[in-house]
């Protein structure tokens, strides 16, 4: 027999039934509760709340596990490619060789963006936030692309917008970047893969660029694969929510642009190499940062410390911090804030305040450090974030139209004033 909650309210007890995850996770469905009892739950932040059921991404925040589909992290980054990982997040496979040749072949084809679009790059002040450009930028595809706003889209047609979001973001993407420059815009090239023609795009003169560096390559696949899902975070989960009005892909995913640019979400990259700057600037005496993280009174916050899942380590920080001591190693590059980052961390493992809260480095605090030694600035940071996680986001919209799930729309406990009467502005 399957199991069930009971829940008591006043004198009666309902039956809620248990769902039960294929990695033993477990839910108490309360998809009837209102109609049953009246009642509603509350849980502001979501932290106790599943949104949905998904089979994309499995992660345990108390071990500090992550898979995608069912793949070690571990075991991606070391051995996979980004576009193979965004083909099975995406597809729910990995692809044989001739799927990844065939995948390759689409996304080449349409990493042009419509020469029109190049009037927005240009109307943006040189000096405006790469997130609100790009956001802004990719809502701007569905006027290009009118037909993804077509209801009832054939799994064709839907897999094309999806093709053309993927293949346009790194031309984007680089632009924008090339654009804070004033520098002109060098043009995607087919013959070069994914992350070699972002690459290309952002750090070429003119044409082409005559090497790229190999080192940088495999640095940029292993950082966009780490990043590439995480469940139900707040831009995945705005992505999923945006979407399921029934917008189209383009939408959805700007929308998860906008979410994702906070500094408690993806925004945290940025600050945390700002912040290991300020530090080091300030003479480097990582005790009185750390005082300044536990002073209830201060609003400082040890960025890129923490997460909402991870309570034990954060896997992909973990990667990325070997990660980054072999590419400095490897550029020949002595960044002091790297030494400035070890120490912080070094100094928060052992004091109570962080122990006792489970607060650990996460995925951005030290990818910031291998983002500025590849020649990436600051305020490029996360819209590499957003690169990286496009294939998450596509993968989890595409998954929440085939469910068909409904329109997300939470319920609320009103707080508010009850019946008053309308005053006249003049007796106000
Ligand atoms: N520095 C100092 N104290 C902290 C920090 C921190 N970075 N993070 C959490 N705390 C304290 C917090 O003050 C609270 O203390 P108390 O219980 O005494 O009030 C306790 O730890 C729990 O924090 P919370 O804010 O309730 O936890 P949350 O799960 O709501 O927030 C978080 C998670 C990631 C937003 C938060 O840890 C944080 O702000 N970290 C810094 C920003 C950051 O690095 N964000 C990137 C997250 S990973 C990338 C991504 O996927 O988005």
């Amino acid at each position: 027999m399957s199991e069930t909650a009971q829940l008591k309210i006043g004198d009666k007890t309902y039956d809620l039934p248990v769902i039960e995850g294929s990695e033993g996770e477990k839910a108490i469905d309360i998809s009837k509760l209102r109609d049953q009892t009246g009642y509603v739950t509350l849980d502001i932040g979501y932290k106790n709340t599943g949104a949905t059921q998904s089979a994309i991404t499995f992660l345990d925040g108390e071990l500090g596990i992550l898979k995608y589909r069912g793949y070690p992290i571990e075991q991606l980054a070391a051995k996979s490619s980004f576009i193979e990982v965004a083909y099975l997040l995406i597809y729910g496979e990995l692809p044989t060789e001739e799927q990844l040749k065939a995948f390759n072949f689409d996304l080449s084809h349409h990493t042009l963006v419509h020469e029109d679009m190049k009037k927005f790059f240009d109307g943006f002040p040189s000096k405006s936030h790469p997130m609100g450009q790009l956001s802004s930028l990719v809502c701007s595809l569905s006027a290009f692309y009118p037909e993804s706003l077509k209801q009832n889209q054939t799994p064709e047609e839907l897999n094309l917008s999806i093709i053309k979001v993927l293949a346009k973001m790194p031309t984007i993407v680089s632009w924008i970047y090339k654009k804070s420059l004033g520098h002109p815009y060098i043009y995607p090239q087919n013959k070069y893969d994914y992350v070699t023609n972002f690459l290309n795009m952002t750090f070429g003169q003119r044409t082409e660029v005559v090497d790229i560096d190999p080192v940088i390559v495999s640095a940029m696949n292993t950082l966009l694969i780490l990043h590439a899902d995480h469940e139900q975070n707040c831009s995945t989960s705005t992505v999923r929510i945006v979407g399921s009005s029934a917008s189209n892909i383009y939408a959805s995913v700007s929308a998860g642009i906008s979410a994702l640019w906070g500094p408690l979400h993806g925004g945290a990259n940025q600050e945390v190499i700002e912040m290991l700057q300020k530090i080091q600037e300030d003479g480097g005496d990582t005790d009185k940062w750390i005082a300044k993280a536990k002073d209830k009174n201060d609003p400082f916050r040890l960025m890129g410390f923490g997460h909402r899942v991870y309570k034990n380590f954060d896997p992909r920080a973990k990667i990325i911090k070997k990660a980054c001591d072999d590419i400095l190693e490897k550029l020949g590059i002595d960044d002091e804030v790297l030494e400035i980052a070890k120490k912080l961390e070094e100094v928060a493992l052992k004091d109570p305040y962080f122990i006792e809260r489970k607060l650990y480095p996460n995925v951005d605090f030290y990818s910031g450090i291998i983002y500025r030694a590849l020649g990436f600035p600051t305020d490029m940071f996360t819209v590499l974030f957003a690169l990286g996680r496009l294939p998450g986001w596509i993968a989890q919209w595409k998954e929440m139209k085939e469910h068909k799930e409904p329109i997300g729309r939470p319920r609320q406990i009103y707080t508010g004033a009850t019946n008053r009467d309308y005053v006249d502005i003049k007796n106000r």
